[in-house]
């Protein structure tokens, strides 16, 4: 069977600087994996390159989605494929109201087709699913909005795009108890409404407490450490990265 995400001896970094070393990854469409690793490790580089981020440069390996090669994709044909990455989406555009650009970027994907009516009744439903108030939707794209509520919206595009591969950086989010709750919502919502797969990278695991973890993936030094299950969540929380050397230098590659 073919994967969703194949990614296969990926060597990259920036301009001056290897930061991924030989990492494999597989997911698979329908499930829900986590990445750790302590500050510095690459997780949210992984996410980024696999998003298209002109920043990074591969400098050898593959990153095929549906089978198709992508590595040399832009970021916007990777969105259009299904790939949704957090991080980029809270960007501040003065003028355009939340609602307008939410249609905007639905009007753009074929499969989410809707009518001025069912839009606003899809976005009113998550509006409501989310514990967010309406009076979002006519506010100027993120400005002013405060970190949870950057993080609600990320949601609501969330849930709305629904795109086949969700990769959720929440490193350095800062969320209070209650946003908290509602990026965990969020996310059990988006991989119960449909068959997406989700990635989320995070220190705080609390965040996962209502979701099935099929797969954990340590990343160390930039390299891929270990592939398990979700008793990989647990132990990480109890010991921390020792385990895996965390502490020793790495060796000049
Ligand atoms: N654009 C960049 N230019 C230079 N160095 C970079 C760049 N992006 C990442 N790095 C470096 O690559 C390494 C990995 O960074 P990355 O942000 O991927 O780590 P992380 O695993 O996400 O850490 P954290 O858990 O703290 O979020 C770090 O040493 C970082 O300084
Ligand atoms: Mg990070």
């Amino acid at each position: 069977m073919k994967h969703l995400l194949t990614i296969s001896g990926l060597n990259a970094g920036t301009e001056d600087k290897s930061i991924l070393h030989d990492v494999d990854l597989y997911l698979d469409a329908n499930q829900t994996h986590v990445l750790m690793g302590p500050n510095g490790a690459g997780k949210s580089t992984l996410g980024r390159i696999i998003m298209g981020d002109p920043a990074y440069q591969v400098e050898s390996g593959s990153i095929e989605f549906d089978g198709q090669d992508i590595s040399e994709d832009s970021p916007e044909k990777r969105s259009l494929a299904g790939i949704f990455l957090s991080y980029q989406a809270p960007v501040e555009i003065p003028g355009v109201p939340l609602y307008s650009f939410l249609r905007t970027i639905t009007q753009k994907r074929p499969e989410l087709k809707a009518s001025a009516r069912q839009f606003r009744i899809r976005v009113n439903e998550i509006c409501e699913q989310l514990d967010m108030d309406p009076g979002y939707l006519t506010r100027e794209l993120n400005v002013g909005f405060s970190g949870g509520e950057k993080k609600k919206i990320e949601m609501l595009q969330l849930l709305l795009l629904q795109p086949r591969l969700a990769i959720l950086d929440e490193t350095d989010s800062g969320l209070d108890v209650d946003a908290l709750s509602v990026v965990s919502r969020g996310m059990q919502a988006y991989r119960e409404s449909c068959d997406g797969t989700l990635l989320v990278i995070t220190h705080n695991t609390r965040i996962l407490e209502r979701l099935h973890v099929d797969h954990t993936h340590v990343m160390v030094h930039g390299r891929m450490v270990e592939r398990g299950g979700s008793e990989l969540i647990g132990r990480i929380d109890a010991e921390g990265f020792e385990r895996y050397g965390v502490h020793e230098e790495v060796s000049a590659s």
